[in-house]
């Protein structure tokens, strides 16, 4: 919310009093005096009026998870475990995915409580590379490759998929990098060639490896380079 409107909200706050703090810059927003009170601030800011704390701001918190297969991608669920119940974190209710994997499929999957960071980072229009390694039951013909690249047509959504990147790397495996995130993308469109998706693995999303250190089931935090790259 608008620093203004944070301040003038307190109790015993009117928007005078706040905009007459605000310009005497009695108000710190994370330690620096602002004297504008359009500025946005977030549950992970914190904010002081002279040497009171109005709001203590909490940690944005971030991690990368490598996600077995077996867990479902979300936070809770009747039947399996989720991705949830992988991490030992305080308050990890606060936590939710930023995109998400099928009940089989393994690989990077990002957790957050900053849900500005998980939108950004899952709008269509980002186009931000999300890379797969993929095996199949059937061949991997070299005419996939100019058919991803040129777009499939999915009725249900009424859409062409964006170009996409096949690099075919064995009779029966191959890397695709999407550049959006369709419901069941990567199997339907090996499904148009009527060649099941045996084992599906997320490698990449934008800059962001899986880290080769983690095994499935474990996590980390990520560096803040790795969240502003992101
Ligand atoms: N495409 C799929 O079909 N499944 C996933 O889990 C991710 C992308």
């Amino acid at each position: 919310m608008r620093l203004d409107r944070l301040l003038g909200n307190l109790p015993h706050g009117n928007r005078r009093d706040a905009r007459l703090a605000l310009a005497a810059g009695r108000v710190r927003v994370d330690g620096l005096a602002v004297r504008d009170g359009r500025l946005e601030v977030r549950e992970f800011n914190r904010v002081e009026l002279d040497e009171q704390v109005l709001q203590a701001g909490k940690p944005a918190r971030y991690f990368m998870l490598h996600k077995p297969a077996g867990v479902v991608s979300a936070t809770e669920h009747p039947e399996h475990r989720t991705v949830l119940d992988l991490l030992d974190e305080p308050d990890k209710h606060e936590l939710h995915l930023a995109g998400r994997l099928d009940l089989n499929t393994t690989g990077l999957l990002l957790l957050t409580n900053d849900g500005h960071w998980s939108r950004r980072l899952t709008l269509p229009q980002s186009k931000r590379p999300k890379v797969y390694y993929v095996e199949t039951e059937q061949p991997i013909g070299s005419e996939y490759v100019e058919t991803f690249a040129r777009g499939l047509y999915f009725a249900y959504e009424d859409l062409t998929t964006l170009p996409a990147e096949l690099e075919i790397l064995a009779s029966h495996s191959a890397r695709l990098t999407l550049f959006e995130g369709r419901y069941h993308q990567v199997k339907r469109m090996f499904g148009h060639f009527h060649n099941k998706v045996l084992r599906l693995h997320r490698e990449r999303i934008g800059t962001l490896q899986l880290d080769p250190e983690l095994a499935e089931g474990q996590y980390r935090a990520l560096t803040p380079d790795e969240v502003a790259a992101l």
